[in-house]
């Protein structure tokens, strides 16, 4: 196999979802995030509506952005149940990361480019990141949930409501060893095969 194939098909094999309660607490560069965004720009898009946006947090930011994921959990603090280890929980983690990309879509205007391709392409770019920041030895965490589709969060990326938030991208140095990967079932019960 030549040495371009075994490096890529261990860079796809081996980019683990690392999530930021084991970075090291480390800061990153930006240059090297300049790089992962670079790549995210290749990625594959119909019609050149090249759809990906982020928003990237860093330093004082993460702290804004911990607080709106904590009040989008839990808005109203009087109300009962308002759980204060929780909230410092959501709150603190997106310091855990040196930064976190926030995510989202914003479509072109030609009526034969459906949505879900922009999805679709905008899910590419966060996998050219991922890749990219494995082969650069960082740690990376695509996280979604409730808050990441949400108006709420493109809203707190400051974007119109032409944009689509798709969640955030976590990126730390990692602190220890990546997590071993495991696919439940092989490709081949995946695939069919005709002819
Ligand atoms: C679109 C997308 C959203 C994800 N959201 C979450 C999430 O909110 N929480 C989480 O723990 N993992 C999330 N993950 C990561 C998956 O849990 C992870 O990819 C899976 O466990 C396989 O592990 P690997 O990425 O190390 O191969 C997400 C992955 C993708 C592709």
């Amino acid at each position: 196999m030549n040495e371009a194939l075994v490096h890529l098909k261990s860079i796809i094999a081996e980019r683990r979802t690392v999530k930021p309660d084991t970075f090291s607490g480390e800061l990153i560069d930006d240059h090297f995030i300049n790089q992962i965004l670079e790549q995210a720009n290749w990625a594959p898009t119909h019609g050149y509506t090249e759809p990906w946006r982020f928003v990237v947090y860093k330093g004082e930011a993460l702290k804004r952005l911990g607080r709106f994921l904590a009040d989008y959990d839990q808005p109203d603090p009087e109300a009962e149940g308002f759980n204060q280890i929780r909230y410092d929980r959501i709150a603190n983690r997106p310091g855990l990361a040196s930064h976190v990309i926030a995510i989202a879509m914003k479509p072109g205007t030609n009526p034969k480019i459906p949505e879900i391709e922009e999805v679709s392409a905008v899910a590419m770019a966060v996998q050219n990141m991922w890749l990219m920041s494995h082969a650069l030895g960082l740690a990376g965490y695509w996280s979604t949930g409730k808050v990441a589709f949400s108006d709420e969060l493109r809203d707190f990326m400051a974007l119109d409501d032409s944009h689509q938030a798709l969640g955030l991208f976590y990126l730390g140095k990692p602190g220890k060893e990546n997590p071993k990967g495991r696919r439940i079932t092989d490709i081949s019960t995946k695939v069919r095969w005709e002819s």
